[in-house]
Formats: structure tokens, C-alpha cells, sequence
């Protein structure tokens, strides 16, 4: 791996006011990068900043939504006009639907593509004169493990992750001969604010059920050294998981049927234990 100074290099970190991108924001910091956040709860991105602070004094914070491009232009020349440069774009920020397409709505779909998708297409292309400029830059962005296959109820969610995985291959593609870096990190379950937000739905998960061991969020941060350092372009976290993904592009069939039944299985004991506490959830 090549060896990367740290001191004094600036990284935008969208989502930061939470799960992922709160500890890779503290991670950096630890490391001497100057930080600029943004998310919307105000509160909590105030918490990040003050954490990171400790390490990286002139780090800052902009409350505004991704899914806002006249926002993510603002951010990016905000942060360029306060610390003169930007080295790392981590387009990490996200949200979840865990519906049932029968019932998920043209409001869901539009949310979940503009914040996902477009909330790290907006940014990318705000930053991308100033690291071409430079020759240098790391773009790295958030995918999933639905960026490779989709899960039962969340195939908005995993139709915004393949294009994540889709648009980073492109950029890949395009920026390498510039000397600009472009990763895609796929976590596995992660216990964030995320998986809480799956189990308020009700909606039978195995993410939630207790079947399924979630990580905590430093197992991701520790991907996002990985990829810089060793200037990969898709890792898994933890990097077991790459087997999974590995093996559903040897037998995507056989994969999406096998999780078909595990979730027909599920929904059956669901329904089963809800029936057994008199219907309540
Ligand atoms: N947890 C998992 O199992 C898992 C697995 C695979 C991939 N991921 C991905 O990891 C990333 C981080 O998620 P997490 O697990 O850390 O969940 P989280 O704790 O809910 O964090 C999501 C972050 O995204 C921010 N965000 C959401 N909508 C935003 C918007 N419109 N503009 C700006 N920021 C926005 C949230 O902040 P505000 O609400 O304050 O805006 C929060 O900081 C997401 O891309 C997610 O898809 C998570």
C-alpha cells in the first residue's frame, strides 16, 4: 500500500451527523484531515463537528440536503473557499425505504434516488473541475450489498445503490489517466440509526429479527483506509462479505431464489409469532 500524509488534507464527508459517516469523519480528523461536514439534523452534525474538532480545529459544518444540488454546490465552494482545497469527497450520506413495492409510492422512489443517487452525482460533479485542475482527488462513495443484489423490500433502496455502483465504475473509468482516485464501499449490516429506522417499520427484516450479526460502524471506516491507501476500487465491510457478492455474480439465480425462500420462511415465523401475541406487533 502506498504510503498517504494525512496532515493537513481536507475531506468533505456527506451524512455525517450519524452511524458511518460520523465515525470516518472522527477517524480523519484523528488522522490530521480537516474536515467539512454536512447533513440536516443540525444538532447532531453540531455533535460530529465538536468531536472532531478535538483533533482538527478548522474543521466545518454546513446543515443542508444532499438531494439539493444548488446545496452540494454551495458545500463544495464553501469548503473549497475555506480550506483552499479539497482532497476527498466521501459521498456517504443515505436513507432506507424497507417497503413492499406494492405499497411504496412515486414520492418514496423520487426520495430515495435524489438523496442516494443524485445527493452523490451533485457533489461529485461540483468537485471534479477543482481535482482535475490538481491531477489528484479521491472520490469515494457509499454503496451497499444491494449494490450488487436486491433484498426483499428494498428494491428502491437497491435500484439506487446499483447506480451508485454503476456511476462509480464510470467515474473510474473516466478520472483514473487524470490521477483522481474513485473507491466504492459496500458495508454489510452496520448497527446504525439506519437498521433502527427498519426495525420501527414493523416490516419483517433480517437485519432486525436477530438472525443476522450487525457490525459497528468502525469496520466501514476502517474500509475507507483500505481503499485510500491502497487505491482499490470496491471493498466490502467487513471484507468477508465480498464472498456473498462474489458468489451472486457466479449464480444470480440461484442466489435471488435462495433469498426468496429465506424471506418467505421469515414472513411465515412473522406472522406466526404475531399470531401467537394476538396480533399485536
Ligand atoms: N447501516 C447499514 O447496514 C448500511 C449497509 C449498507 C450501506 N449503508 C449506507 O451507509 C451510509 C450511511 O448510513 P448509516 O448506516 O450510517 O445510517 P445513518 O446513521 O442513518 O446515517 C445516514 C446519514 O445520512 C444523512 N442524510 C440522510 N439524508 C440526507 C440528506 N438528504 N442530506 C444530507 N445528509 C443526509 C443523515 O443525516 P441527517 O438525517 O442529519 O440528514 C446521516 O448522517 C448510507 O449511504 C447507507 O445507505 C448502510
Amino acid at each position: 500500500m502506498a504510503k498517504v500524509e494525512y496532515e493537513d488534507r481536507v475531506a468533505v464527508i456527506t451524512g455525517a451527523s450519524s452511524g458511518i459517516g460520523e465515525q470516518m469523519a472522527v477517524d480523519l480528523a484523528r488522522r490530521g484531515v480537516t474536515l467539512c461536514l454536512i447533513a440536516r439534523r443540525k444538532d447532531r452534525l453540531e455533535q460530529t463537528l465538536q468531536r472532531v474538532q478535538e483533533h482538527s480545529p478548522k474543521s466545518s459544518m454546513i446543515v443542508g440536503s444532499v438531494g439539493d444540488r444548488e446545496t452540494c454546490e454551495r458545500l463544495i465552494a464553501e469548503a473549497l473557499s475555506a480550506h483552499g482545497g479539497i482532497d476527498f469527497l466521501i459521498n456517504n450520506a443515505g436513507i432506507m425505504r424497507h417497503r413492499d413495492v406494492a405499497e411504496l409510492t412515486a414520492e418514496d422512489a423520487e426520495s430515495v434516488m435524489q438523496i442516494n443517487f443524485l445527493g452523490t452525482v451533485y457533489p461529485t460533479l461540483a468537485v471534479l473541475p477543482h481535482m482535475i485542475d490538481r491531477g489528484e482527488g479521491w472520490i469515494i462513495n457509499m454503496g451497499s450489498g444491494t449494490s450488487h443484489m436486491a433484498l426483499p423490500l428494498e428494491a428502491i433502496y437497491a435500484a439506487s445503490k446499483h447506480a451508485i455502483r454503476g456511476w462509480s465504475e464510470g467515474l473510474w473509468l473516466d478520472l483514473k489517466a487524470r490521477g483522481i482516485s474513485v473507491s466504492v464501499i459496500h458495508p454489510g449490516p452496520i448497527d446504525t440509526e439506519m437498521v433502527e429506522g427498519i426495525a420501527a417499520t414493523g416490516e419483517p427484516s433480517r437485519l432486525t429479527d436477530g438472525s443476522t450479526k450487525l457490525y459497528p460502524p468502525q469496520v466501514v471506516s476502517d474500509a475507507l483506509f483500505r481503499v485510500i491507501e491502497g487505491r482499490q476500487f470496491e471493498v466490502s465491510a467487513p471484507p468477508r462479505y465480498g464472498f456473498v457478492y462474489w458468489l451472486h455474480g457466479v449464480m444470480p439465480g440461484a442466489l435471488r431464489r435462495g433469498i426468496f425462500w429465506d424471506a418467505q420462511r421469515a414472513a411465515r415465523s412473522d406472522r406466526a409469532l404475531r399470531g401467537a401475541s394476538g396480533g399485536s406487533s
